[in-house]
């Protein structure tokens, strides 16, 4: 990931990235401010235990399960693991949630200066207050849980059999959120490979892209989906990353389509469900004009955004 990050520095440039950074700091001082920032989390614990309770008759709290690319704040293995279930993570990057020299010297090596600081910085201002949140709010909705061990935070590459050694037995659970668009699309069949050898015929999978066609696929802080709704002043056009009339994202991506997903899916999982987690999102944005510019795209391309398939191994 780092190399395509540094692919990426060039193309988008000081300014872009200052912009970028800029944006992201805005976005964290917002999150602060809101009151109830983690509903998401509790809404994706049940989201897997209705999932797990319709296909596989088990309870979530007492399922092995695994996230791949868990990111820099694990919110959701610390909620599954805080609740009883037996979680850990992979994730591309070193994990920053509990951090020491030694984990610092590893950042720099791996991420450079730019990307360390702004964990460090992520990790020293923001993250505690956001910690002290999530604690409150699962206490509130689960009660007294699970203290969280830094030690579930495996940090590897998904696709290399590597870091899966590290991880005992059989998984009832694979998830992942917002991760299989920043994998090169050669090295997703390796990491659908290590996730069926990994799984019983009534284990499961929920993956869910944000897919590169739909209106927040381009992942441009402007089209972001939370602020679709908006006009379009100031901002780069719908769609833009789809004609090249934006800029380009600050992170790799494969720039699949939902159907490509389907494909690679179905080699080793049938899809028992596929679901639009938003509904025709920027349907308002696709004018007669801006749909011809975008004719190459079907309209379940354009609408595909984050598209949670559940798979279950063949
Ligand atoms: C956009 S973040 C999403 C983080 C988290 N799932 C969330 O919903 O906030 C994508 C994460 O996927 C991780 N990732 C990308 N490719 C990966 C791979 N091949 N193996 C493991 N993790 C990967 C990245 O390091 C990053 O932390």
């Amino acid at each position: 990931m780092s190399q395509q990050s540094n692919s990426q520095d060039d193309k988008v440039g000081t300014v872009g990235r200052l912009l970028y950074l800029a944006g992201v700091l805005n976005m964290h001082v917002a999150r602060l401010r809101s009151v109830s920032n983690f509903d998401f989390v509790v809404a994706d614990l049940a989201c897997y235990q209705d999932v797990l309770t319709r296909y596989a008759g088990k309870r979530l709290a007492e399922a092995r399960a695994l996230e791949i690319g868990y990111g820099q704040r694990p919110f959701r293995l610390i909620a599954l693991n805080w609740i009883g279930t037996d979680a850990v993570g992979i994730d591309l990057d070193e994990p920053v949630y509990d951090l020491d020299l030694q984990r610092i010297a590893r950042l720099l090596k791996a991420n450079g200066v730019t990307r360390t600081t702004k964990s460090l910085v992520r990790r020293a201002i923001f993250d505690p207050s956001e910690y002290r949140k999530l604690s409150s709010v699962l206490r509130a909705e689960f009660g007294t849980g699970q203290p969280f061990d830094a030690r579930r935070l495996l940090s590897g590459d998904a696709s290399r059999p590597a870091v899966w050694s590290s991880i005992s037995g059989e998984l009832d659970l694979i998830l992942s959120e917002d991760v299989f668009e920043h994998i090169p699309i050669e090295r997703i069949p390796p990491v659908l490979e290590m996730m069926a050898k990994r799984m019983r015929g009534d284990s499961l999978a929920i993956i869910a892209p944000m897919i590169f066609t739909g209106i927040s696929g381009g992942h441009d802080l402007d089209w972001y989906p939370h602020r679709v709704h908006e006009g379009l002043d100031g901002r780069t056009p719908p769609w833009g990353h789809l004609t090249r009339q934006s800029r380009p994202a600050d992170t790799y991506l494969n720039e699949l389509r939902r159907s490509d997903y389907r494909r690679l899916f179905e080699r080793h999982f049938d899809i028992l469900e596929e679901v639009d987690l938003y509904h025709r999102l920027g349907e308002h944005h696709l004018t007669g004009e801006r749909r011809a510019q975008l004719a190459g795209y079907s309209d379940e391309d354009l609408f595909a955004n984050k598209v949670r398939f559940v798979l279950r191994k063949r």
